[in-house]
Protein backbone atom coordinates (compact mmCIF):
# COMPACT_ATOMS: atom_id res chain seq x y z
CA UNK A 1 0.00 0.00 0.00
CA UNK A 2 1.27 3.21 -0.92
CA UNK A 3 2.17 5.49 2.22
CA UNK A 4 -0.10 8.49 0.77
CA UNK A 5 -3.42 6.09 0.65
CA UNK A 6 -4.05 6.88 4.14
CA UNK A 7 -4.07 10.74 3.56
CA UNK A 8 -7.41 11.38 5.01
CA UNK A 9 -6.77 15.08 3.67
CA UNK A 10 -5.67 13.87 0.51
CA UNK A 11 -7.40 16.04 -2.58
CA UNK A 12 -9.20 14.76 -5.41
CA UNK A 13 -7.40 14.10 -8.48
CA UNK A 14 -8.59 13.29 -11.98
CA UNK A 15 -5.77 11.96 -13.41
CA UNK A 16 -4.13 8.52 -12.69
CA UNK A 17 -0.72 8.29 -11.37
CA UNK A 18 1.91 5.37 -12.80
CA UNK A 19 0.03 2.24 -13.73
CA UNK A 20 -2.16 2.05 -10.51
CA UNK A 21 -5.33 2.65 -11.91
CA UNK A 22 -7.62 2.88 -8.98
CA UNK A 23 -5.29 6.11 -7.50
CA UNK A 24 -7.82 8.84 -7.78
CA UNK A 25 -6.74 10.73 -5.13
CA UNK A 26 -3.50 13.34 -4.70
CA UNK A 27 -1.94 12.51 -0.95
CA UNK A 28 0.55 14.10 0.64
CA UNK A 29 3.62 13.14 3.49
CA UNK A 30 2.13 16.20 5.68
CA UNK A 31 -1.53 14.95 5.33
CA UNK A 32 -0.31 11.32 6.38
CA UNK A 33 1.61 12.85 9.56
CA UNK A 34 -1.93 14.78 10.39
CA UNK A 35 -3.87 11.85 9.92
CA UNK A 36 -1.84 9.59 11.97
CA UNK A 37 -2.56 12.46 14.35
CA UNK A 38 -5.71 12.64 13.69
CA UNK A 39 -6.58 8.51 14.09
CA UNK A 40 -4.91 8.50 17.12
CA UNK A 41 -6.76 11.32 18.51
CA UNK A 42 -10.12 9.75 17.32
CA UNK A 43 -9.43 6.35 18.61
CA UNK A 44 -8.47 7.60 22.12
CA UNK A 45 -11.41 9.74 22.14
CA UNK A 46 -13.93 6.57 21.04
CA UNK A 47 -11.79 4.44 23.71
CA UNK A 48 -12.57 7.34 26.49
CA UNK A 49 -16.60 7.74 25.42
CA UNK A 50 -17.23 3.79 24.98
CA UNK A 51 -15.37 3.80 28.53
CA UNK A 52 -18.01 6.61 30.10
CA UNK A 53 -20.88 4.33 28.21
CA UNK A 54 -20.31 0.94 29.35
CA UNK A 55 -19.77 2.35 32.88
CA UNK A 56 -23.41 4.28 32.67
CA UNK A 57 -21.27 7.83 32.79
CA UNK A 58 -23.13 9.30 29.91
CA UNK A 59 -26.77 10.37 30.83
CA UNK A 60 -29.90 9.62 28.71
CA UNK A 61 -32.39 11.51 27.30
CA UNK A 62 -35.28 11.94 30.08
CA UNK A 63 -38.74 13.25 28.60
CA UNK A 64 -41.49 14.17 30.96
CA UNK A 65 -44.86 15.44 30.78
CA UNK A 66 -47.96 14.83 33.22
CA UNK A 67 -50.73 14.21 31.15
CA UNK A 68 -54.60 14.27 32.09
CA UNK A 69 -56.75 11.71 30.80
CA UNK A 70 -60.26 10.90 30.73
CA UNK A 71 -59.43 7.22 29.48
CA UNK A 72 -59.18 4.38 32.44
CA UNK A 73 -56.12 4.70 34.63
CA UNK A 74 -55.39 2.15 36.84
CA UNK A 75 -53.12 0.50 39.58
CA UNK A 76 -52.58 -3.05 41.27
CA UNK A 77 -54.01 -3.47 44.42
CA UNK A 78 -51.33 -5.24 46.66
CA UNK A 79 -51.14 -5.31 49.89
CA UNK A 80 -47.46 -3.32 49.89
CA UNK A 81 -49.55 -0.48 48.37
CA UNK A 82 -50.06 1.19 51.62
CA UNK A 83 -49.01 1.05 55.23
CA UNK A 84 -51.06 2.79 58.70
CA UNK A 85 -50.76 3.49 62.16
CA UNK A 86 -52.30 5.33 64.77
CA UNK A 87 -49.18 7.02 66.92
CA UNK A 88 -50.56 8.40 70.54
CA UNK A 89 -46.73 9.86 70.73
CA UNK A 90 -44.29 10.20 67.82
CA UNK A 91 -43.48 7.01 66.75
CA UNK A 92 -45.40 5.24 69.50
CA UNK A 93 -47.95 2.55 67.74
CA UNK A 94 -51.17 2.78 69.61
CA UNK A 95 -51.14 -1.13 68.94
CA UNK A 96 -48.49 -1.78 71.41
CA UNK A 97 -50.19 0.24 74.02
CA UNK A 98 -53.32 -2.05 73.94
CA UNK A 99 -51.41 -4.93 73.78
CA UNK A 100 -49.60 -4.33 76.91
CA UNK A 101 -52.02 -2.94 78.88
CA UNK A 102 -55.04 -5.32 77.35
CA UNK A 103 -57.33 -2.83 76.25
CA UNK A 104 -58.54 -1.39 73.29
CA UNK A 105 -58.78 2.58 72.34
CA UNK A 106 -59.25 2.41 68.90
CA UNK A 107 -60.38 0.00 66.09
CA UNK A 108 -59.89 -0.26 62.30
CA UNK A 109 -62.50 -1.06 59.28
CA UNK A 110 -61.41 -1.27 55.86
CA UNK A 111 -63.23 -1.40 53.04
CA UNK A 112 -63.42 -1.53 48.86
CA UNK A 113 -66.03 0.31 47.55
CA UNK A 114 -66.32 -0.23 43.40
CA UNK A 115 -68.54 2.18 41.80
CA UNK A 116 -69.92 1.57 38.08
CA UNK A 117 -72.01 4.36 37.20
CA UNK A 118 -75.12 3.82 39.90
CA UNK A 119 -73.70 0.62 40.97
CA UNK A 120 -71.69 0.35 43.95
CA UNK A 121 -70.14 -2.86 45.58
CA UNK A 122 -68.64 -2.82 48.81
CA UNK A 123 -66.02 -5.52 50.34
CA UNK A 124 -64.63 -5.50 53.58
CA UNK A 125 -60.92 -5.86 53.73
CA UNK A 126 -58.92 -7.60 56.48
CA UNK A 127 -56.33 -5.18 58.63
CA UNK A 128 -53.16 -7.53 58.68
CA UNK A 129 -49.49 -6.54 60.01
CA UNK A 130 -47.33 -5.45 56.99
CA UNK A 131 -44.33 -7.98 56.01
CA UNK A 132 -42.77 -5.68 53.58
CA UNK A 133 -38.99 -5.13 55.66
CA UNK A 134 -39.96 -1.24 54.36
CA UNK A 135 -43.19 -1.59 56.48
CA UNK A 136 -42.23 -2.65 59.41
CA UNK A 137 -44.64 -2.02 62.41
CA UNK A 138 -47.27 -0.37 60.13
CA UNK A 139 -50.43 -2.29 58.60
CA UNK A 140 -51.39 -3.33 55.86
CA UNK A 141 -54.98 -4.37 54.13
CA UNK A 142 -55.10 -7.66 52.23
CA UNK A 143 -56.43 -7.21 48.64
CA UNK A 144 -57.07 -10.90 48.04
CA UNK A 145 -60.93 -10.62 48.48
CA UNK A 146 -60.64 -8.44 45.64
CA UNK A 147 -57.85 -9.63 43.33
CA UNK A 148 -59.56 -9.29 40.15
CA UNK A 149 -59.61 -5.39 40.98
CA UNK A 150 -57.51 -2.63 40.66
CA UNK A 151 -57.35 0.74 41.83
CA UNK A 152 -59.06 2.44 38.83
CA UNK A 153 -60.52 5.43 38.10
CA UNK A 154 -62.46 6.39 34.63
CA UNK A 155 -64.07 9.65 34.89
CA UNK A 156 -65.50 8.83 31.38
CA UNK A 157 -66.87 5.72 31.81
CA UNK A 158 -68.01 7.11 35.26
CA UNK A 159 -66.44 4.46 37.14
CA UNK A 160 -64.35 4.26 40.01
CA UNK A 161 -62.47 2.20 42.85
CA UNK A 162 -61.67 3.55 46.32
CA UNK A 163 -60.06 1.87 49.41
CA UNK A 164 -61.14 3.55 52.94
CA UNK A 165 -59.82 3.26 56.23
CA UNK A 166 -61.99 4.65 59.23
CA UNK A 167 -60.45 4.99 62.61
CA UNK A 168 -63.32 4.57 65.43
CA UNK A 169 -63.16 5.25 69.01
CA UNK A 170 -63.21 1.67 70.33
CA UNK A 171 -67.02 2.88 71.76
CA UNK A 172 -67.52 4.56 68.52
CA UNK A 173 -71.23 3.17 67.26
CA UNK A 174 -72.55 4.41 63.45
CA UNK A 175 -74.28 2.96 60.36
CA UNK A 176 -71.01 1.07 59.51
CA UNK A 177 -69.78 0.05 63.05
CA UNK A 178 -72.50 -1.64 65.33
CA UNK A 179 -70.77 -3.81 67.47
CA UNK A 180 -67.92 -2.76 70.64
CA UNK A 181 -64.86 -4.78 71.80
CA UNK A 182 -65.13 -6.40 75.63
CA UNK A 183 -61.83 -4.72 76.68
CA UNK A 184 -62.92 -0.90 75.57
CA UNK A 185 -61.02 2.10 77.77
CA UNK A 186 -63.38 4.54 78.94
CA UNK A 187 -64.49 7.31 76.19
CA UNK A 188 -62.37 9.82 79.01
CA UNK A 189 -58.91 7.35 78.21
CA UNK A 190 -60.09 7.67 74.57
CA UNK A 191 -60.40 11.16 73.81
CA UNK A 192 -57.11 11.28 76.35
CA UNK A 193 -54.74 9.80 73.62
CA UNK A 194 -56.54 10.97 70.69
CA UNK A 195 -55.92 14.27 71.96
CA UNK A 196 -52.05 13.51 72.56
CA UNK A 197 -49.62 16.36 71.62
CA UNK A 198 -47.95 14.27 68.86
CA UNK A 199 -51.20 11.94 68.16
CA UNK A 200 -52.32 11.43 64.86
CA UNK A 201 -52.16 8.98 61.51
CA UNK A 202 -49.52 7.93 60.20
CA UNK A 203 -49.41 6.89 56.27
CA UNK A 204 -46.68 4.97 53.82
CA UNK A 205 -47.30 5.45 50.46
CA UNK A 206 -46.31 2.68 48.01
CA UNK A 207 -44.10 4.64 45.10
CA UNK A 208 -41.47 3.05 42.63
CA UNK A 209 -39.29 4.59 39.81
CA UNK A 210 -36.78 3.84 37.35
CA UNK A 211 -33.26 4.60 38.52
CA UNK A 212 -31.26 6.00 35.60
CA UNK A 213 -27.84 5.64 37.51
CA UNK A 214 -28.44 1.76 38.38
CA UNK A 215 -31.02 1.06 35.15
CA UNK A 216 -33.23 -1.00 38.08
CA UNK A 217 -36.51 -0.10 39.46
CA UNK A 218 -36.44 1.50 43.03
CA UNK A 219 -39.35 1.32 45.52
CA UNK A 220 -39.24 4.01 48.06
CA UNK A 221 -42.61 4.97 50.41
CA UNK A 222 -44.07 8.49 50.67
CA UNK A 223 -44.73 9.24 54.04
CA UNK A 224 -47.81 11.28 55.81
CA UNK A 225 -48.97 12.22 59.38
CA UNK A 226 -52.56 13.60 59.82
CA UNK A 227 -53.15 14.88 63.17
CA UNK A 228 -56.20 14.48 65.36
CA UNK A 229 -58.30 16.05 67.66
CA UNK A 230 -61.29 14.27 69.76
CA UNK A 231 -63.51 16.72 68.27
CA UNK A 232 -63.38 16.07 64.99
CA UNK A 233 -63.30 13.69 62.41
CA UNK A 234 -60.31 13.95 59.77
CA UNK A 235 -61.52 13.23 56.80
CA UNK A 236 -58.33 12.66 54.46
CA UNK A 237 -58.08 12.33 50.59
CA UNK A 238 -55.05 10.75 48.85
CA UNK A 239 -55.00 11.08 45.41
CA UNK A 240 -52.49 8.55 44.03
CA UNK A 241 -51.10 10.05 40.77
CA UNK A 242 -49.77 6.95 38.17
CA UNK A 243 -46.32 7.29 36.32
CA UNK A 244 -45.97 5.50 33.26
CA UNK A 245 -42.13 4.93 32.08
CA UNK A 246 -40.60 3.69 29.02
CA UNK A 247 -36.69 2.77 28.78
CA UNK A 248 -35.01 2.11 25.43
CA UNK A 249 -31.62 0.40 26.01
CA UNK A 250 -29.39 -1.48 23.84
CA UNK A 251 -26.04 -1.10 21.97
CA UNK A 252 -27.32 -1.24 18.49
CA UNK A 253 -31.46 -2.59 18.33
CA UNK A 254 -32.82 -0.74 21.51
CA UNK A 255 -35.23 -2.78 23.32
CA UNK A 256 -38.35 -1.18 24.76
CA UNK A 257 -39.30 -2.03 28.92
CA UNK A 258 -42.19 -0.35 29.88
CA UNK A 259 -42.97 0.23 33.89
CA UNK A 260 -45.63 1.85 35.63
CA UNK A 261 -46.56 2.67 39.32
CA UNK A 262 -47.84 5.08 41.49
CA UNK A 263 -45.14 8.12 42.00
CA UNK A 264 -46.90 10.68 43.75
CA UNK A 265 -50.04 11.49 46.13
CA UNK A 266 -51.71 14.55 46.12
CA UNK A 267 -53.45 15.26 49.86
CA UNK A 268 -56.56 16.94 50.74
CA UNK A 269 -57.71 17.10 54.48
CA UNK A 270 -60.91 17.86 55.87
CA UNK A 271 -62.40 18.22 59.31
CA UNK A 272 -65.63 16.98 60.51
CA UNK A 273 -67.32 18.10 63.71
CA UNK A 274 -67.60 14.80 64.93
CA UNK A 275 -70.88 15.27 67.13
CA UNK A 276 -72.49 17.42 64.59
CA UNK A 277 -71.79 14.48 61.83
CA UNK A 278 -73.03 11.33 63.98
CA UNK A 279 -76.45 13.55 64.78
CA UNK A 280 -76.88 14.03 61.15
CA UNK A 281 -75.34 10.89 59.23
CA UNK A 282 -74.86 8.57 61.95
CA UNK A 283 -71.02 8.85 60.77
CA UNK A 284 -68.79 8.25 64.06
CA UNK A 285 -64.63 7.87 64.26
CA UNK A 286 -61.66 10.17 64.33
CA UNK A 287 -60.46 9.11 61.24
CA UNK A 288 -61.31 8.78 57.45
CA UNK A 289 -58.55 7.96 54.82
CA UNK A 290 -59.62 7.63 51.37
CA UNK A 291 -57.39 6.47 48.61
CA UNK A 292 -58.01 6.76 44.87
CA UNK A 293 -56.68 7.55 41.55
CA UNK A 294 -55.42 10.79 40.36
CA UNK A 295 -56.67 12.07 36.90
CA UNK A 296 -53.11 13.23 36.49
CA UNK A 297 -50.80 10.82 34.31
CA UNK A 298 -47.36 11.25 34.05
CA UNK A 299 -45.43 9.54 31.40
CA UNK A 300 -41.63 9.35 31.28
CA UNK A 301 -39.61 8.32 28.35
CA UNK A 302 -35.76 7.59 28.97
CA UNK A 303 -33.95 6.76 26.37
CA UNK A 304 -29.96 5.67 26.27
CA UNK A 305 -27.31 6.34 23.95
CA UNK A 306 -26.53 3.32 21.13
CA UNK A 307 -23.10 2.94 20.25
CA UNK A 308 -23.61 4.53 16.81
CA UNK A 309 -25.23 7.79 18.64
CA UNK A 310 -21.46 7.68 20.57
CA UNK A 311 -19.73 7.32 16.90
CA UNK A 312 -21.51 10.52 16.26
CA UNK A 313 -20.61 12.49 19.80
CA UNK A 314 -16.85 11.86 18.02
CA UNK A 315 -16.78 14.72 16.09
CA UNK A 316 -13.32 14.04 14.57
CA UNK A 317 -14.33 11.90 11.96
CA UNK A 318 -16.94 14.53 10.59
CA UNK A 319 -14.17 16.87 10.25
CA UNK A 320 -11.93 14.13 8.33
CA UNK A 321 -15.09 13.83 6.50
CA UNK A 322 -14.97 17.42 5.00
CA UNK A 323 -12.09 16.86 2.25
CA UNK A 324 -10.63 19.86 0.11
CA UNK A 325 -11.86 19.89 -3.28
CA UNK A 326 -10.00 21.05 -6.58
CA UNK A 327 -10.79 21.77 -9.97
CA UNK A 328 -8.52 22.21 -12.52
CA UNK A 329 -8.53 25.62 -14.12
CA UNK A 330 -7.29 25.18 -18.04
CA UNK A 331 -6.88 28.38 -19.84
CA UNK A 332 -7.62 28.48 -23.58
CA UNK A 333 -8.11 31.48 -24.71
CA UNK A 334 -5.82 34.18 -22.46
CA UNK A 335 -2.95 36.67 -23.09
CA UNK A 336 0.03 37.22 -21.46
CA UNK A 337 -0.01 40.38 -19.15
CA UNK A 338 3.15 41.70 -20.81
CA UNK A 339 1.31 42.30 -24.36
CA UNK A 340 -4.46 30.85 -29.53
CA UNK A 341 3.71 46.11 -26.63
CA UNK A 342 1.44 45.33 -29.62
CA UNK A 343 -2.27 45.21 -28.01
CA UNK A 344 -4.31 46.92 -25.57
CA UNK A 345 -4.03 44.92 -22.62
CA UNK A 346 -7.18 42.08 -22.69
CA UNK A 347 -8.92 40.07 -20.05
CA UNK A 348 -8.25 36.86 -19.26
CA UNK A 349 -10.88 34.26 -19.63
CA UNK A 350 -11.18 31.43 -17.18
CA UNK A 351 -13.00 29.18 -19.11
CA UNK A 352 -12.92 25.28 -17.34
CA UNK A 353 -12.12 22.71 -19.76
CA UNK A 354 -12.75 19.57 -17.36
CA UNK A 355 -12.46 16.23 -17.97
CA UNK A 356 -15.97 15.76 -17.61
CA UNK A 357 -16.51 13.79 -21.14
CA UNK A 358 -14.55 11.34 -20.23
CA UNK A 359 -15.62 10.76 -16.80
CA UNK A 360 -19.65 10.74 -17.59
CA UNK A 361 -18.58 8.11 -20.58
CA UNK A 362 -16.95 6.05 -17.86
CA UNK A 363 -19.93 6.18 -15.59
CA UNK A 364 -22.20 4.80 -18.42
CA UNK A 365 -19.23 2.52 -18.98
CA UNK A 366 -18.66 0.97 -15.76
CA UNK A 367 -21.51 1.29 -13.78
CA UNK A 368 -22.34 -1.53 -11.34
CA UNK A 369 -25.33 -3.96 -11.98
CA UNK A 370 -26.57 -6.91 -10.79
CA UNK A 371 -27.56 -8.87 -13.33
CA UNK A 372 -25.53 -9.80 -16.44
CA UNK A 373 -22.98 -7.83 -17.46
CA UNK A 374 -22.32 -8.87 -20.48
CA UNK A 375 -26.24 -8.93 -21.35
CA UNK A 376 -26.45 -5.34 -20.38
CA UNK A 377 -23.51 -4.15 -22.15
CA UNK A 378 -24.83 -5.91 -25.42
CA UNK A 379 -28.25 -4.71 -25.26
CA UNK A 380 -26.31 -1.14 -25.20
CA UNK A 381 -24.58 -2.16 -28.88
CA UNK A 382 -21.69 -3.17 -26.62
CA UNK A 383 -19.41 -5.57 -26.65
CA UNK A 384 -17.63 -7.20 -23.62
CA UNK A 385 -14.28 -7.09 -25.56
CA UNK A 386 -15.28 -3.47 -27.09
CA UNK A 387 -15.69 -2.21 -23.54
CA UNK A 388 -12.61 -3.88 -22.18
CA UNK A 389 -10.36 -2.03 -24.96
CA UNK A 390 -12.15 0.88 -24.50
CA UNK A 391 -11.86 0.81 -20.56
CA UNK A 392 -7.67 -0.01 -21.46
CA UNK A 393 -8.19 2.91 -23.78
CA UNK A 394 -9.59 5.13 -21.21
CA UNK A 395 -6.74 4.32 -18.44
CA UNK A 396 -4.45 4.63 -20.04
CA UNK A 397 -5.87 8.65 -21.81
CA UNK A 398 -6.73 8.85 -17.93
CA UNK A 399 -2.91 8.45 -17.13
CA UNK A 400 -1.36 11.88 -16.56
CA UNK A 401 2.15 10.77 -17.93
CA UNK A 402 0.89 9.21 -21.41
CA UNK A 403 -0.97 12.96 -21.08
CA UNK A 404 2.07 14.90 -20.46
CA UNK A 405 4.12 12.55 -23.54
CA UNK A 406 1.19 13.66 -25.59
CA UNK A 407 1.45 17.40 -24.86
CA UNK A 408 5.31 16.89 -25.48
CA UNK A 409 4.39 15.68 -28.49
CA UNK A 410 2.42 18.36 -29.73
CA UNK A 411 4.88 21.01 -28.63
CA UNK A 412 7.45 19.56 -30.77
CA UNK A 413 5.12 19.44 -33.97
CA UNK A 414 4.07 22.93 -33.67
CA UNK A 415 8.05 23.52 -33.20
CA UNK A 416 8.73 21.81 -36.31
CA UNK A 417 6.28 22.77 -38.19
CA UNK A 418 6.05 26.82 -37.65
CA UNK A 419 9.01 29.13 -38.45
CA UNK A 420 10.23 31.06 -36.19
CA UNK A 421 8.61 34.02 -36.74
CA UNK A 422 5.18 32.23 -36.44
CA UNK A 423 6.03 30.29 -33.30
CA UNK A 424 6.56 33.50 -31.61
CA UNK A 425 3.46 35.25 -32.74
CA UNK A 426 1.45 31.92 -31.32
CA UNK A 427 2.24 33.41 -27.91
CA UNK A 428 0.51 36.35 -28.59
CA UNK A 429 -2.96 35.30 -30.01
CA UNK A 430 -5.80 36.10 -27.97
CA UNK A 431 -9.18 37.44 -27.84
CA UNK A 432 -10.31 40.82 -27.46
CA UNK A 433 -11.97 41.70 -24.82
CA UNK A 434 -15.48 43.18 -26.31
CA UNK A 435 -15.19 38.92 -27.71
CA UNK A 436 -14.90 37.86 -24.15
CA UNK A 437 -17.93 39.85 -22.72
CA UNK A 438 -20.25 38.49 -24.93
CA UNK A 439 -22.26 35.79 -23.71
CA UNK A 440 -21.68 33.01 -24.95
CA UNK A 441 -25.35 31.71 -24.99
CA UNK A 442 -25.39 33.72 -27.83
CA UNK A 443 -23.26 31.90 -30.37
CA UNK A 444 -25.48 30.63 -32.78
CA UNK A 445 -25.59 30.78 -36.50
CA UNK A 446 -26.68 34.05 -37.14
CA UNK A 447 -24.95 36.36 -34.88
CA UNK A 448 -21.71 33.73 -35.95
CA UNK A 449 -22.14 34.74 -39.33
CA UNK A 450 -23.32 38.64 -38.53
CA UNK A 451 -20.03 38.52 -36.47
CA UNK A 452 -17.21 37.06 -38.90
CA UNK A 453 -16.75 40.32 -40.28
CA UNK A 454 -15.44 41.65 -37.46
CA UNK A 455 -14.19 38.93 -35.47
CA UNK A 456 -10.26 37.38 -36.07
CA UNK A 457 -9.37 34.24 -37.19
CA UNK A 458 -8.56 32.85 -33.65
CA UNK A 459 -12.19 34.43 -32.27
CA UNK A 460 -13.71 32.74 -35.32
CA UNK A 461 -12.39 29.23 -34.58
CA UNK A 462 -12.88 29.31 -31.01
CA UNK A 463 -16.69 30.24 -31.58
CA UNK A 464 -16.75 26.74 -33.69
CA UNK A 465 -15.17 24.69 -30.83
CA UNK A 466 -17.91 26.24 -28.11
CA UNK A 467 -20.89 25.59 -30.76
CA UNK A 468 -22.04 21.95 -31.32
CA UNK A 469 -24.84 23.30 -33.84
CA UNK A 470 -21.50 25.46 -36.06
CA UNK A 471 -19.53 22.36 -35.63
CA UNK A 472 -22.01 20.58 -37.09
CA UNK A 473 -22.91 22.69 -39.62
CA UNK A 474 -19.32 23.32 -40.92
CA UNK A 475 -19.16 19.10 -40.98
CA UNK A 476 -22.11 19.00 -43.05
CA UNK A 477 -20.23 22.22 -44.95
CA UNK A 478 -17.52 20.19 -45.51
CA UNK A 479 -18.60 16.56 -46.86
CA UNK A 480 -20.75 18.22 -49.55
CA UNK A 481 -17.61 20.31 -50.90
CA UNK A 482 -15.63 16.81 -50.68
CA UNK A 483 -18.66 15.17 -52.64
CA UNK A 484 -18.84 18.15 -55.17
CA UNK A 485 -15.82 19.14 -55.62
CA UNK A 486 -13.06 16.72 -57.62
CA UNK A 487 -9.72 18.49 -56.59
CA UNK A 488 -9.41 18.39 -52.94
CA UNK A 489 -6.42 19.59 -51.09
CA UNK A 490 -3.81 16.85 -49.60
CA UNK A 491 -5.44 17.94 -46.00
CA UNK A 492 -9.03 17.52 -47.38
CA UNK A 493 -8.35 14.19 -48.94
CA UNK A 494 -6.76 12.91 -45.62
CA UNK A 495 -9.53 13.96 -43.28
CA UNK A 496 -11.92 12.28 -45.50
CA UNK A 497 -10.74 9.16 -45.53
CA UNK A 498 -10.20 9.48 -41.63
CA UNK A 499 -13.21 10.37 -41.05
CA UNK A 500 -15.81 7.34 -39.29
CA UNK A 501 -19.16 7.72 -38.66
C1 LIG B 1 -70.16 -1.39 34.32
O1 LIG B 1 -71.55 -1.76 34.33
C2 LIG B 1 -72.07 -2.00 33.06
C3 LIG B 1 -73.56 -2.29 33.21
O2 LIG B 1 -73.89 -2.56 34.53
C4 LIG B 1 -71.36 -3.16 32.41
O3 LIG B 1 -71.86 -3.38 31.13
C5 LIG B 1 -69.88 -2.83 32.32
O4 LIG B 1 -69.17 -3.94 31.83
C6 LIG B 1 -69.35 -2.50 33.70
N1 LIG B 1 -67.98 -2.08 33.54
C7 LIG B 1 -67.01 -2.61 34.26
C8 LIG B 1 -65.64 -2.11 33.94
O5 LIG B 1 -67.18 -3.41 35.15
C1 LIG C 1 -64.52 -10.05 40.25
O1 LIG C 1 -64.98 -11.33 40.57
C2 LIG C 1 -66.26 -11.35 41.14
C3 LIG C 1 -66.60 -12.78 41.48
O2 LIG C 1 -65.51 -13.45 41.96
C4 LIG C 1 -67.27 -10.78 40.19
O3 LIG C 1 -68.54 -10.73 40.75
C5 LIG C 1 -66.87 -9.37 39.78
O4 LIG C 1 -67.71 -8.86 38.77
C6 LIG C 1 -65.45 -9.38 39.25
N1 LIG C 1 -65.06 -8.01 39.02
C7 LIG C 1 -64.41 -7.62 37.95
C8 LIG C 1 -64.08 -6.18 37.86
O5 LIG C 1 -64.07 -8.41 37.09
C1 LIG D 1 -76.73 4.54 63.49
O1 LIG D 1 -76.85 3.31 62.76
C2 LIG D 1 -76.84 2.16 63.59
C3 LIG D 1 -76.80 0.95 62.69
O2 LIG D 1 -77.54 1.15 61.50
C4 LIG D 1 -78.01 2.19 64.53
O3 LIG D 1 -77.94 1.09 65.36
C5 LIG D 1 -77.92 3.48 65.34
O4 LIG D 1 -79.05 3.61 66.17
C6 LIG D 1 -77.84 4.68 64.47
N1 LIG D 1 -77.61 5.85 65.29
C7 LIG D 1 -78.19 7.00 65.05
C8 LIG D 1 -77.83 8.14 65.97
O5 LIG D 1 -78.99 7.15 64.15
C1 LIG E 1 -57.47 -9.29 78.49
O1 LIG E 1 -58.78 -8.90 78.94
C2 LIG E 1 -59.80 -9.80 78.60
C3 LIG E 1 -61.14 -9.24 79.08
O2 LIG E 1 -61.08 -7.93 79.43
C4 LIG E 1 -59.50 -11.13 79.26
O3 LIG E 1 -60.51 -12.06 78.91
C5 LIG E 1 -58.13 -11.62 78.81
O4 LIG E 1 -57.80 -12.80 79.48
C6 LIG E 1 -57.05 -10.59 79.11
N1 LIG E 1 -55.77 -11.05 78.59
C7 LIG E 1 -54.62 -10.80 79.17
C8 LIG E 1 -53.40 -11.36 78.51
O5 LIG E 1 -54.56 -10.19 80.22
C1 LIG F 1 -61.86 5.70 83.23
O1 LIG F 1 -60.83 4.80 83.59
C2 LIG F 1 -59.85 5.37 84.44
C3 LIG F 1 -58.73 4.34 84.66
O2 LIG F 1 -59.08 3.08 84.28
C4 LIG F 1 -60.52 5.76 85.75
O3 LIG F 1 -59.54 6.37 86.57
C5 LIG F 1 -61.63 6.76 85.45
O4 LIG F 1 -62.34 7.03 86.64
C6 LIG F 1 -62.61 6.18 84.47
N1 LIG F 1 -63.58 7.19 84.13
C7 LIG F 1 -64.85 6.90 83.90
C8 LIG F 1 -65.74 8.04 83.58
O5 LIG F 1 -65.27 5.77 83.97
C1 LIG G 1 -44.57 0.14 25.90
O1 LIG G 1 -45.51 1.18 25.69
C2 LIG G 1 -45.51 1.69 24.38
C3 LIG G 1 -46.45 2.88 24.35
O2 LIG G 1 -47.55 2.71 25.18
C4 LIG G 1 -45.95 0.58 23.42
O3 LIG G 1 -45.96 1.08 22.10
C5 LIG G 1 -44.96 -0.57 23.53
O4 LIG G 1 -45.37 -1.63 22.72
C6 LIG G 1 -44.83 -1.03 24.96
N1 LIG G 1 -43.76 -1.99 25.04
C7 LIG G 1 -43.84 -3.13 25.72
C8 LIG G 1 -42.66 -4.00 25.70
O5 LIG G 1 -44.86 -3.42 26.33
C1 LIG H 1 -16.13 20.12 -5.81
O1 LIG H 1 -16.44 21.47 -6.03
C2 LIG H 1 -17.19 21.72 -7.21
C3 LIG H 1 -17.36 23.19 -7.38
O2 LIG H 1 -16.64 23.92 -6.47
C4 LIG H 1 -18.54 21.02 -7.05
O3 LIG H 1 -19.33 21.21 -8.20
C5 LIG H 1 -18.31 19.55 -6.84
O4 LIG H 1 -19.57 18.90 -6.60
C6 LIG H 1 -17.42 19.32 -5.64
N1 LIG H 1 -17.12 17.92 -5.49
C7 LIG H 1 -17.24 17.28 -4.33
C8 LIG H 1 -16.91 15.83 -4.32
O5 LIG H 1 -17.62 17.85 -3.31
C1 LIG I 1 -27.64 40.03 -38.47
O1 LIG I 1 -27.53 41.10 -39.35
C2 LIG I 1 -28.71 41.34 -40.07
C3 LIG I 1 -28.43 42.44 -41.08
O2 LIG I 1 -27.51 43.36 -40.61
C4 LIG I 1 -29.79 41.77 -39.08
O3 LIG I 1 -31.03 41.99 -39.76
C5 LIG I 1 -30.02 40.67 -38.06
O4 LIG I 1 -30.93 41.07 -37.05
C6 LIG I 1 -28.69 40.33 -37.41
N1 LIG I 1 -28.86 39.20 -36.55
C7 LIG I 1 -28.50 39.19 -35.28
C8 LIG I 1 -28.79 37.92 -34.51
O5 LIG I 1 -27.96 40.13 -34.71
C1 LIG J 1 -12.63 23.03 -54.82
O1 LIG J 1 -11.73 23.07 -53.70
C2 LIG J 1 -10.59 23.89 -53.89
C3 LIG J 1 -9.72 23.73 -52.64
O2 LIG J 1 -10.47 23.63 -51.50
C4 LIG J 1 -11.01 25.32 -54.11
O3 LIG J 1 -9.91 26.11 -54.33
C5 LIG J 1 -11.98 25.37 -55.27
O4 LIG J 1 -12.49 26.67 -55.42
C6 LIG J 1 -13.13 24.43 -55.12
N1 LIG J 1 -14.05 24.40 -56.26
C7 LIG J 1 -15.38 24.43 -56.23
C8 LIG J 1 -16.12 24.35 -57.49
O5 LIG J 1 -16.01 24.53 -55.13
Amino acid sequence: MDLQDIDLFSSSFSFTVGKSNRQSKKGTIQGVILSIIVFIFAIAYFSYLLYQFVNNQIDPNYKSQSFITEERIDINLGSDLLGFRFEYDTNQDIQNLQASQNQTYLVFYAYFYYINGTSLTQTQLNIIQCTNPQLAGFYCLDFSPVQNYTLTLSTKENLQSQVFIYTYGCLDIDFNKNSIPSNCANQTEINKIVNGVNAGFRFKLFTSQFNTQTKQIQVNYRNDFVYALGNYISYTTLKAQKQITSVKQGFFIQSQSNYSSPIAYEKDNQLWDRQYTINSINQSGYGMLELIMNEIVQQVEIQYPTIPSILALNKIWTLVKDQHNYSSNNNLCYNKKNKKKFFKKQEIANSDIKLNHNEKLQSILFRFRFFDKKEYLLSKGLDYQQKKIIEKQLSKDLNIFEFYKDILFLKKAVMILLSSEQLAAIKIIGCSSNFLEQPKTLINKDNFLNNTGSLNYFQEQYNLFESENLQFEKIEQFIKRCQQNTSLTEIDKRLLSSICI
